[in-house]
């Protein structure tokens, strides 16, 4: 028989809702995770996940409608559901202070392990997430994608029934993103159920079974990744022209090609297209390809091209009419970065 823990589901949100001040996080949000799986939460910054996150883990209680994890009411059983949870925040709880051993050994004591067991079990941990080495060292020298591996070593130690990732990798090297990514499956392999939320629509895509699209507090869109793809494009192509007195011309051959509708850039060299939509069965790359040759038998000297991978601000953009950060604080956001 299988268990309770990897069927059914784990978490069923009913409009939740929960304002800070005129904000609101959570402006009615439902949700339906199947146990064993995991499951996607995809927004941009803002957008209500940590919140969501919170008020699952009982952390923080809604001003209206009601979540349950593994059919545990989070306010009025919140001591049964925090028995079966555990969460690693996007800042997370580990003791800078200690060293990797110390901070798993205390955890361990704190569940109630013995301490031969704690250390036992903080060493099994350590080498699976390849730390052995630095175990002696405080957590504060860790880099970043290794203070993330000692934080999901921490946030497993007990090995719950559902575990909250907030952005797991959020800020990584693309190595370290894949280690977390590779830790991530494992534990769902054990027969955790993990809600991950991301900003980073090719982590939702490689991980999650499926995904919430969240905006402005609110899911937006669900499904596969397969499935929200498809309804967005499963690609983007970009164009830049020699000539820009060609792009009358080149938007009529793409369209025709791809049929689907061109958008022209701000640069006046520059298309842009979506491929691999609902009700063209050819991939992607062979649409592009296809719309290229066109474009060359049609005289028109293609300078640049790209095919990429819908990202955020396109799922955002498909979704909403919106992109995922709006231009006044992406500036603001770059300003802050220099
Ligand atoms: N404790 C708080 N006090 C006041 N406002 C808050 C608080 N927590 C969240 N908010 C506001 O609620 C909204 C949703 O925030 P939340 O942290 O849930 O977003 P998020 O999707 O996790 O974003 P990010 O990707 O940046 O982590 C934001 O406008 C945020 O400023
Ligand atoms: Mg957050």
């Amino acid at each position: 028989m299988m268990s309770e823990r990897t069927t059914g589901l784990a978490i069923e949100a009913e409009g939740l809702t929960r304002s800070f001040g005129e904000t609101r996080a959570l402006a009615g949000m439902d949700l339906q995770v199947p146990a064993g799986t995991v499951y996607g939460l995809l927004g941009p910054n803002g957008a209500g996940k940590t919140t969501a996150v919170r008020v699952l883990a009982t952390l923080l209680r809604p001003d209206g409608g009601r979540a349950r994890v593994f059919g545990h009411d989070v306010v009025t059983q919140a001591d049964r559901v925090r028995a079966r949870v555990s969460l690693t925040g996007q800042y997370a709880s580990v003791d800078e202070d200690l060293t990797g051993v110390e901070n798993l050994v205390l955890l361990g004591r704190l569940l109630g392990l013995r301490k031969p067991a704690a250390r036992e079990r903080a060493d099994q941990l350590l080498a699976a997430f390849g730390l052995t080495d630095a175990g002696a060292r405080q957590v504060k020298k860790y880099s970043g994608g290794m203070r993330r591996r000692i934080d999901i070593a921490a946030s497993i130690l007990n090995t719950p029934d559902l575990l909250f990732l907030d952005e797991p990798t959020t800020g990584l090297d693309p190595r370290s993103r894949n280690q977390v990514w590779e830790i991530v499956r494992a534990v769902v392999a054990h027969g955790t159920t993990v809600l991950l939320t991301t900003q980073y629509l090719d982590e939702a895509d490689q991980l999650a079974g499926r995904i919430a699209v969240v905006d402005h507090g609110r899911v937006i869109a669900e499904g596969t990744p397969g499935e929200l793809k498809s309804s967005i494009g499963a690609g983007t192509v970009h164009l830049r022209l020699r000539d820009a007195a060609q792009r009358p011309e080149a938007e009529k051959v793409l369209q025709a090609a791809l049929g689907v509708p061109v958008q022209l850039e701000a640069d006046s060299l520059a298309l842009t297209a979506r491929v691999g939509s609902e009700g063209n069965d050819l991939a992607a790359g062979e649409q592009a390809a296809r719309a290229l040759a066109d474009l060359a038998r049609a005289g028109i000297v293609v300078d640049d091209f790209s095919l990429g991978q819908p990202s955020l601000d396109e799922v955002f953009l498909a979704l909403t009419d919106h992109p995922a950060v709006p231009d006044d604080e992406r500036d603001e956001q770059l300003e802050a970065a220099r």
